[in-house]
């Protein structure tokens, strides 16, 4: 696996790929990788000829009062991971190197970043949209892979490269859970263990949802007050938003015979949790 510190660097090396008539799939991480993100890399491994994957923890994405500085930074073990995955590049930059002093320009998604996870935390999509334009740019990749775990930051990026006529092609990959059903997640680490066995929660809601839904229950509103109930009798947890939304334009839905995204945030002691479900349409 070849390793770069520097934009210059691996966009070299990226064109070099595309040169030789390869395609190149990009994995997009903040590292500290578990099972979800390595499916991820499996699905390009697949789908691509060269796997480049980066490793950046976007202070941009970050509110003031969020976990950036002590967000798990596990690069070494990264490093091993991705080695036996078959990895060919991997771009792990340092701040500096993406947000030298003065950078100014960012790019935001109107409307959609101000929805779900971007309403409970101002400013994180436009970190989010504006590191992954950087990252795209520099990389230019044929395929960029992303997990449907993060389910509000799809639609985000899907709208951004779509407005912006970026000419690389996003695959949303599933979620992979632990054997319990809690979704994999680099914050699960922050987790007690009896917080751990609380986040359940989020999973049982959403396996209550598809009973539900799958028992003929079509009401939205039903369904979100039924959700709301399980998640406020679990000791120790305070929910964010549980919602259901159209999967494009994160607005909510009524009626659950059309494809929607049942989504859910919550806290477990001081960690915040995130999970989703996806209901396709007459399900
Ligand atoms: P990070 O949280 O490290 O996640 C990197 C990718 O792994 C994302 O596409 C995410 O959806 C996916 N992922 C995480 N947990 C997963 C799971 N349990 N199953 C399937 N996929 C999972 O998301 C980010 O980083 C950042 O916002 C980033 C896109 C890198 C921009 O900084």
């Amino acid at each position: 696996m070849q390793f770069f510190e520097t934009s210059r660097q691996i966009q070299a090396a990226c064109r070099e790929v595309r040169r030789e008539g390869r395609t190149l799939g990009f994995v997009p991480t903040m590292g500290a990788l578990h099972e979800g993100h390595l499916s991820l890399v499996r699905i390009a491994r697949s789908q691509c000829d060269t796997v480049a994957v980066s490793i950046f923890v976007n202070p941009l994405q970050f509110g003031p009062a969020e976990d950036f500085s002590r967000y798990p930074r596990t690069f070494d073990e990264d490093c091993r991971k991705l080695v036996a995955e078959g990895v060919e590049l991997l771009f792990a930059p340092g701040t500096e190197e993406m947000y030298p002093t003065g950078a100014c320009t960012t790019v935001y998604v109107e409307g959609l970043s101000e929805k779900l996870d971007g309403k409970s935390r101002p400013g994180h999509f436009r970190g989010v949209s504006t590191v992954v334009a950087k990252l795209f740019e520099i990389v230019h990749p044929d395929r960029a892979f992303f997990g449907q775990k993060d389910a509000a930051q799809v639609a985000v990026l899907r709208k951004m490269v779509s407005d912006l006529n970026m000419d690389v092609e996003i695959v949303v990959c599933p979620i992979v859970r632990e054997a319990d059903g809690l979704a994999m997640s680099s914050r699960n680490r922050y987790l007690s263990p009896e917080e751990r066995r609380h986040a359940l929660v989020l999973y049982r809601t959403l396996s209550c949802v598809r009973d539900l839904v799958s028992r003929g229950e079509r009401d939205a509103s039903k369904v979100i007050a039924t959700a709301a109930e399980v998640i406020a009798n679990e000791p120790g947890v305070r929910l964010d938003y549980f919602a259901i939304v159209n999967p494009d334009t994160l607005d909510p839905v009524s009626d659950v015979s059309q494809a929607a995204l049942v989504a859910v945030a919550a806290w477990v002691g001081n960690t915040r949790l995130i999970d989703n479900l996806l209901l396709p349409a007459n399900s």
